[in-house]
């Protein structure tokens, strides 16, 4: 662990069967502690990216330890183990015998081995007697993982909502459900414009898309059909077209998911062209995931 790892927000130390085996242990805190371990996450540039709920289990997780006047808190070179908010009192940060700079309350040190499982690359000493809160690897390392196993199960449900997903083998499900994104949009937000480079395919996770043509800039928009839960959309840039053709237009807010797309035969009242080039799509996309 000497090297440096690209760094991730689901590391891979840990063997994810042991996940269920480890226990997370809430540590009680008041309500200005717990403001302040949430602030200094969210102000360190390589932690504050982490969903708002494995910030909130790191703050429940989190242990309170004090270290004297002048000892090292963290000795660069070593192995690292626990990542640290300091609550109360200074440290120092020094390199080579280099002092780098000073820490107040509300700042977290000894991210960094832990994050890129890397050994310790600075030492840590205080200057002042210190309280500090502080979580081990293994721990961290949990919430990570066990949140991007919850997203997996998840995605993978939605997928399996969609009929037309319903025959795919799994590991082929489970590999659309690895590259999924989660996007947000509010009402009349457009989500596509009719005309623009395609290059995100959608599955609608929750509410309604309305989707338009316009003939000519002079004419109102037409309006196609109304896409919802399951249903997909965008599979032009699973081809690699330039353009698409209709203005897809949430009608509520929209949890909207990238994958390959499958054909929705049953429903919609897509002209045969569409649904020819929807089936196309959908095996070119799952040609290449196989
Ligand atoms: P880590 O490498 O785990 O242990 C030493 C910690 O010192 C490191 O994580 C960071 O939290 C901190 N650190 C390292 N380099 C700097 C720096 N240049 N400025 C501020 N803090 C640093």
């Amino acid at each position: 662990r000497t090297k440096r790892q690209a760094i991730s927000a689901e590391p891979t130390a840990l063997d994810p069967s042991q996940l269920t085996h480890i226990t997370l242990t809430n540590y009680s805190k008041s309500e200005e502690s717990r403001e302040l371990i949430q602030r200094a996450l969210l102000e360190n540039d390589f932690m504050k990216h982490l969903d708002h709920g494995q910030i909130l289990t790191i703050v429940d997780c989190m242990h309170p330890t004090r270290v004297a006047r002048g000892c090292c808190v963290i000795q660069e070179g070593d192995d690292g183990s626990l990542v640290y908010v300091l609550e109360e009192g200074k440290v120092e940060v020094t390199k080579a015998g280099t002092k780098l700079c000073t820490m107040d309350p509300g700042k977290v040190f000894g991210e960094l081995a832990v994050l890129y499982n890397c050994t310790r690359t600075a030492t840590v000493t205080a200057l002042t007697d210190i309280k500090l809160w502080a979580i081990d690897r293994q721990g961290f390392q949990t919430i990570m993982m066990r949140t991007g196993l919850i997203k997996q199960s998840l995605y993978l449900e939605l997928l399996r909502s969609v009929p037309s997903f319903q025959s795919l083998p799994e590991d082929v499900l489970s590999k659309v459900a690895d590259v999924l994104e989660e996007t947000h949009y509010s009402e009349s937000e457009y989500i596509i414009r009719q005309g623009a480079t395609g290059d995100t395919f959608f599955i609608i996770s929750q509410g309604q898309v309305r989707v338009t043509r316009q003939k000519s800039t002079s004419e109102e928009p037409e309006f196609l059909t109304t896409l919802t839960r399951g249903e997909w959309f965008g599979e032009q840039a699973l081809k690699g077209y330039d353009s698409s053709t209709a203005n897809p237009l949430p009608c509520s807010r929209s949890f909207m998911h990238l994958t390959g797309g499958l054909d929705d035969v049953n429903s919609k009242p897509y002209e045969s062209d569409d649904i020819k080039a929807k089936l196309e799509a959908e095996s070119v996309f799952f040609s290449c995931l196989s």
